[in-house]
């Protein structure tokens, strides 16, 4: 389990901190997602569980052992592809095995597998200029996927998407966190894909930045056991969390006081 405790970030320089007081566990095997307005601080928390920036204060630690940087158990997807364009897909897919040293054939064997995995087994010796955002997206997948890494941390990994690729993509991902059973962590700024996907969903509130709540869902389960992804959409609990989460993000403060049962103060 990935842990962060009571987290404080700031900047140089910077006049308050982007985090402060943040705690949230990652757990193995489920699907964290992180919502929140835009600056609150999500590709900050994401570069502390990667280990690219050490906290102020409080501690990240992966079964109580400190992070002290990046390390191969957290695979990275980045909001902007970062695929090399004068490689091929497959070459880009095993470039994480190469740099581990492994032989030619073997990386190759296992770039074929996260191809399939992610439905590109057709594109291997493709370039990179030949494929849509959305394969583009997958490729980046399949490469973080294919040196095996315990734990996937994705920064807005679907948000260059189209409406219709983006949901193709939601279901498989989920695919793909069923089928190898990582632990996931994703920054989002879309409430239905968060409700859709998320067994862990967090809310960040901003300035500065600190876990909100933390929801329980199953929705994305449901449709890794067999259910359209349409009908769960659709479902009138999912629509009803939907419309309350989008409240508290757009309506913070009326949003606690309902919470809290008190009555609007007169204007
Ligand atoms: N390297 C940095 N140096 C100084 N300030 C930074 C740095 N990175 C981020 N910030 C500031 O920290 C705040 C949070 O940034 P962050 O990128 O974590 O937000 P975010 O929630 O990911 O936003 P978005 O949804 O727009 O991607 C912003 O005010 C930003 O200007
Ligand atoms: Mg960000």
């Amino acid at each position: 389990m990935i842990r962060l405790q009571s987290v404080g970030v700031r900047y140089p320089g910077a006049v308050r901190p982007v985090l402060h007081d943040l705690s949230l566990d990652l757990h193995d095997g489920r699907f964290t997602v992180v919502i929140g307005e835009s600056g609150c601080g999500k590709t900050t928390l994401l570069n502390l569980i990667a280990g690219f920036l050490a906290p102020s204060s409080g501690s990240v630690s992966i079964d109580s052992v400190p992070v002290s940087g990046p390390g191969a158990e957290r695979g990275v997807v980045f909001q902007n592809d970062t695929l090399l364009p004068w490689q091929t897909v497959q070459e880009n897919v095993a470039f994480g095995l190469r740099l581990a040293g492994q032989p030619l054939q073997q990386r190759h064997a296992k770039a074929r597998e996260y191809l399939a995995l992610t439905g590109l087994q057709d594109y291997a010796d493709a370039a990179i200029w030949e494929l849509s955002g959305g394969m583009r997206q997958r490729v980046s997948l399949a490469r973080a996927l294919a040196v095996d890494p315990r734990f996937l941390l994705l920064d807005e990994p679907l948000g260059a998407l189209d409406a219709l690729t983006r949901e193709h993509m939601q279901e498989h991902l989920l695919q793909v966190w069923k089928t190898s059973g990582k632990g996931i962590f994703m920054i989002t700024h879309s409430v239905e894909e968060a409700l859709f996907l998320a067994t862990d969903l967090v809310l960040l509130r901003a300035r500065p930045g600190r876990v909100e709540s933390v929801r329980q869902l199953e929705f994305g389960a449901r449709f890794a056991a067999g259910e359209p992804a349409r009908s769960i959409k659709s479902d009138p609990r999912f629509v009803g969390m939907r419309e309350e989460i989008l409240e508290q993000l757009l309506h913070p403060r009326q949003a606690a006081r309902n919470d809290a049962g008190l009555e609007e103060a007169p204007a």
